[in-house]
């Protein structure tokens, strides 16, 4: 059943198939009994370094994007996943980029210029409160500013998400890297960083980068992340504005799936080398099979996140590649 309807909604627009599997979701959380899982994988408590008190039932991830205003990551907790980021959020509801604004490209890639489309923190907040207590694994947000919001006030935008959602979420991963949104990744720089420090809570909290950093820029970064007594840890990686560009000759948007992973574990293999094991590195970027989920694992990474490959091998992917992580 759940393959069929899989298969049937990648015949669809993908932003259309995307808001219909949302709402399936949806509609499965009100259904389903707690104690209802679709697809358990091998229970196994992770601890991670310097938070005793976050555990993961498994390494593997939904990274953030497919569940954007914390509508369905109860039904997707049930899928299989170990942990859900959820968002990116921002301060205020946005409608993001007109549309068509998502596309399938070959082999099993995507590309999108979404520009953060979000219900915006208040409304975000009521969705995690509704359905926290039918989520079986950590949940993650990742937040954002808003596009009206100048590089100069994205603290403020930072500030208001931490408190808001301190007390309702697991963790944070601070979205610096989408290319969607102009100047966002600007703030990607060491003096921002510090200023995120001053104002954060005390949570688990990763800081998101992109693919296209120079090896020197990535390492300024993580050398910072390394030393910060706030920080968590770093996802590495965003989607690619360079893959997108050079390879697909689009202007605009990102690239996510199986041309990302290259650069994405070169990245983690960079990280790993900087984080000396003091953090926790999650590797995401391309991981469309169990092979590629075990090779960023060798790299140095604590957990893996996927997006663009549950798109496509749905379900199942999820649960095999759970089962070989936690071996
Ligand atoms: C449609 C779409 C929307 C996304 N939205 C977000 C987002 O809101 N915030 C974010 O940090 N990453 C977002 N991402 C990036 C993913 O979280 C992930 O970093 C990227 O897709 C690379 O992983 P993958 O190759 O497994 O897809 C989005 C990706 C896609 C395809």
């Amino acid at each position: 059943m759940l393959w069929l309807v899989h298969h049937l909604l990648l015949k669809f627009p993908p932003e259309f198939a995307h808001q219909v599997a949302v709402c399936f979701l949806k509609i499965y959380q009100y259904i389903l009994p707690k104690s209802f899982v679709l697809s358990q994988t091998k229970v196994l408590s992770i601890k991670i370094k310097g938070l005793d008190a976050l555990k993961f039932p498994n390494r593997l991830g939904l990274a953030a994007g497919f569940d954007k205003n914390a509508e369905c990551f109860a039904s997707l907790s049930r899928v299989g996943f170990g942990f859900i980021e959820v968002g990116t959020v921002t301060p205020l509801p946005q409608t993001g980029n007109p549309k068509p604004r998502l596309w399938r490209v070959a082999p099993q890639g995507l590309i999108n210029q979404m520009g953060f489309n979000n219900c915006g923190v208040e409304e975000f907040k009521k969705n995690i409160l509704h359905f926290r207590s039918r989520c079986i694994v950590p949940i993650l947000a990742n937040i954002g500013k808003n596009k009206s919001t100048s590089n100069e006030s994205a603290l403020k935008d930072y500030q208001q998400l931490f408190k808001e959602l301190e007390n309702e979420v697991d963790g944070f991963v601070i979205n610096l890297s989408s290319p969607n949104t102009e100047g966002l990744r600007d703030l990607q720089s060491v003096e921002f960083l510090e200023k995120l420090e001053a104002i954060a809570p005390s949570k688990a909290i990763w800081v998101k980068l992109a693919p296209d950093l120079s090896q020197e820029a990535l390492t300024e970064l993580l050398e910072k992340i390394r030393s910060s007594s706030k920080l968590t840890g770093c996802v590495l990686t965003n989607t690619s504005r360079k893959i997108a560009l050079e390879q697909y000759q689009r202007m605009e948007g990102g690239y996510s799936g199986t041309k990302l992973f290259e650069t994405s574990l070169e990245r983690v293999g960079w990280a790993a080398e900087i984080l000396k094991g003091e953090k926790t590195l999650v590797a995401i970027g391309g991981v469309d099979s169990t092979e590629r989920a075990l090779k960023m694992r060798r790299a140095g990474a604590d957990l893996v996140e996927v997006y663009t490959a549950f798109v496509y091998q749905g379900a199942k992917f999820v649960k095999t590649v759970a089962s070989a992580l936690a071996d």
